[in-house]
């Protein structure tokens, strides 16, 4: 059959349809922006287009008159109803019959302008639990008399393929209203998700706007949310904020332990948790500019002990063996149950939880990087006070969470401090001189370079940032100022008078500007060990998994969260915090929970699958795990008492160096078991 181009504008993508082809297709072959909220049938008039005749030699193309099919009866049907603009044509009726040059006009593309932040650039394919259909309903009639829900109920069958649509309550008082301003056209928005439609909303006539959904990673410390578009899948804003619990603990067990000491202290941590859920809701509807009550589902990740709280459970149980949560299953809600005021019908879902410690956000990291589809065997560590930790192939992914503690965070640390514009979060120690260079959040100059001290005029140096401790740490490590055992030699051993007499033990001056007023910023042998207490926990969890695979070495690491993104591979080996990889090995997932969440809030088919995945991973509890001790001894040294690390020998050298002359009690600090929180 004869083949003819389509050329469509402002995209300019083209290519060759048979003649009879719909303009609607052709749009979808080339993926063409061009939308459609009727199924093609001719009611929603949301491909309009407007063809061009003549001349194009930028196209090389010439268009005759009959380029297109002729204006049909479902045109004029629309016309006359409610009027196309001159020029247009609807592109599901308009059909090919020659080289034509096509343009969609801005209201005709579903991809408006959108702004994009801090979410991950995926594509998922578009497959949400909301959807808009326009249907034409039948008028009332004497003569056959029936409801108009039961008439709408029935263009929904016919017209959408909807069968049997349920309504929700507060949708039946408008619905007749609704039916006459729409004069008998109305645009549906229908909840569907295995479970039978039901329709949440109806507007009058074909409903111009989008609908949206929320994607919200609940963590201990901050709340981070993405607004999506269902018609598209895109972002349109992503914000966050501090969880508001913090006040009652910064780690999840002191939050436990406030519920414990505390009656009614549950209750206010899941009112404090739901207010600011509700406000960080409110706060990106209002940057993104569209009305709160169009967000129509939203997706939670949370680990177990906020997604107790958030349900308004009593974290109890999980504060102690054999750690039970009150439900491990995904949960279907709706969103005011959680006391999120958003569309009066608007659903929730939360992502099954994994095991008593290892939750919902560890369920969506799977989601996001799949290692029950990796060929290789991969470790994917969420980093946070807990470190959330899985282990796996397509054969099998086994899971464990262990007790890691603020100190990645700059908590416990001496000058340690949040991520935050002063902080120092990337250090260099030259190792010879042992003097440091490094560089500050608020700048992108190191501190030896031009500029840097005018970059940061506004903020000064304020402190160090969980990554920059890394760096330090594993830095001193590397220039021979701490040894294997984690202690900080003297100025006489080390030779440098940046080590500084601190206590019973040293500590290393990164930063002096106290003569002027300014910061001291040391790092002191209590630091060391805070952080030789947290990896340690996090290697000893891996290894315990490692245990269980019966597998020395993993193929790759993945370090997710929002730490993860900022840690370097090298620092990170050399202080023991992950396996022996090569350092191209070890990437960063970003906020994979996020990421997580927002696959199962774009692409419904997820959900079943996550939840099918999560009953196949094999749990592992640490506490009870009379091997992890023995890891945990051997992991807080630098990097390793135990295990050889022979891939990050051959890339660095460590220095052979022992400051241990008898009278510090550094490394044994490092020893002692972190209670779990
Ligand atoms: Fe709805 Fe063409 S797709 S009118």
């Amino acid at each position: 059959m004869a083949q003819h181009l389509v050329v469509f504008t402002p995209s300019g993508k083209r290519g060759h349809f048979e003649a009879g082809t719909p303009i609607l297709t052709a749009a979808r072959k080339l993926g063409v922006d061009l939308d459609s909220v009727c199924g093609g049938r001719g009611i929603c008039s949301k491909c309009q287009i407007t063809p061009s005749y003549g001349e194009f030699p930028k196209h090389g193309v010439t268009v005759a008159d009959g380029a297109l099919s002729d204006w049909n009866s479902v045109e004029q049907r629309y016309q006359d109803k409610r009027g196309l603009t001159p020029g247009r044509r609807l592109g599901c009726q308009a059909t090919v019959q020659g080289d034509v040059v096509i343009d969609v006009p801005p209201e005709s593309q579903v991809h408006r302008q959108v702004v994009r932040k801090a979410a991950a650039d995926i594509d998922i394919p578009l497959n949400p639990t909301v959807t808009l259909h326009v249907v034409e309903v039948e008028e009332p009639d004497m003569h056959k008399p029936s409801g108009d829900l039961e008439r709408l109920v029935a263009a929904l069958d016919a017209q959408a393929g909807l069968k049997q649509a349920q309504v929700d309550l507060h949708v039946l008082p408008s619905l007749q209203p609704t039916l006459r301003k729409g004069d008998w056209r109305v645009t549906c928005a229908v909840h569907d998700e295995g479970d039978g439609p039901r329709v949440m909303h109806v507007w009058p006539g074909v409903y111009d706007g989008s609908i949206y959904g929320m994607a919200v990673d609940l963590g201990s410390t901050t709340i981070a949310a993405h607004l999506c578009d269902l018609r598209t899948g895109d972002v349109v804003a992503s914000s966050g904020l501090m969880n508001p619990q913090i006040r009652f603990g910064e780690d999840l067990m002191s939050r436990v332990s406030y519920a414990m000491m505390n009656p009614g202290g549950d209750a206010e941590m899941t009112a404090a948790v739901r207010d600011g859920m509700d406000a960080l809701f409110t706060q990106i509807a209002a940057e993104a500019e569209i009305d709160k009550s169009l967000i129509m589902d939203a997706v939670f990740v949370c680990n177990p002990v906020m997604h107790h709280l958030f349900l308004g459970i009593d974290p109890f149980e999980l504060g102690q063996a054999p750690f039970a949560l009150a439900t491990s299953d995904a949960l279907r809600l709706r969103c005011a149950d959680l006391g999120v005021n958003v569309h009066p019908s608007a659903r929730a879902y939360l992502l099954p939880c994994i095991a008593g410690h290892v939750g919902a956000d560890a369920a969506a990291v799977t989601l996001a990087e799949a290692p029950d589809k990796s060929e290789d065997l991969v470790l994917v560590v969420d980093v946070g006070t807990n470190a959330e930790i899985q282990l796996g192939n397509k054969s099998q992914v086994m899971a464990c969470s262990s007790p890691t503690g603020p100190a990645f965070e700059g908590a416990q640390i001496s000058a340690g401090q949040r991520a935050a514009p002063g902080a120092i979060e990337k250090v260099e120690i030259d190792p010879a001189t042992k003097d440091p260079r490094f560089r500050v959040i608020g700048s992108d100059k190191w501190s030896d370079e031009d500029g840097f001290w005018d970059d940061i005029e506004g903020t000064g140096i304020t402190g160090i940032c969980g990554s920059g401790i890394i760096e330090v740490i594993a830095e001193m490590r590397l220039a021979g100022i701490v040894d294997a055992s984690g202690l900080i030699g003297s100025a006489d051993q080390v030779g440098t008078p940046r080590c500084i007499q601190d206590g019973r033990t040293n500590a290393y001056v990164l930063h002096d500007a106290s003569a002027t007023g300014g910061p001291l910023v040391k790092v002191t042998n209590p630091d060391i060990r805070a952080i030789q207490m947290a990896k340690a926990a996090l290697y000893s969890g891996a290894r315990l998994l490692m245990d269980k695979f019966e597998v020395d070495t993993v193929d790759r690491v993945v370090l997710a969260g929002a730490f993860g993104a900022h840690i370097s591979p090298k620092h990170a080996m050399i202080l023991g915090m992950i396996p022996d990889v090569p350092f191209e090995k070890v990437t960063s997932a970003g906020n994979a929970a996020g990421t997580g969440a927002r696959i199962a809030l774009i692409d419904k088919s997820q959900r079943a699958a996550i939840e099918a995945t999560v009953r196949d991973i094999e749990k592992v509890e640490t506490a009870v795990e009379p091997k992890f001790q023995e890891h945990f001894v051997n992991a807080s040294a630098l990097p390793n008492s135990s295990d050889p690390f022979p891939m990050l020998n051959a890339a660095v050298h460590l220095p052979d160096v022992n400051f241990n002359t008898g009278g510090g009690d550094a490394a044994a600090g490092g020893r002692r078991r972190r209670r779990r929180g």
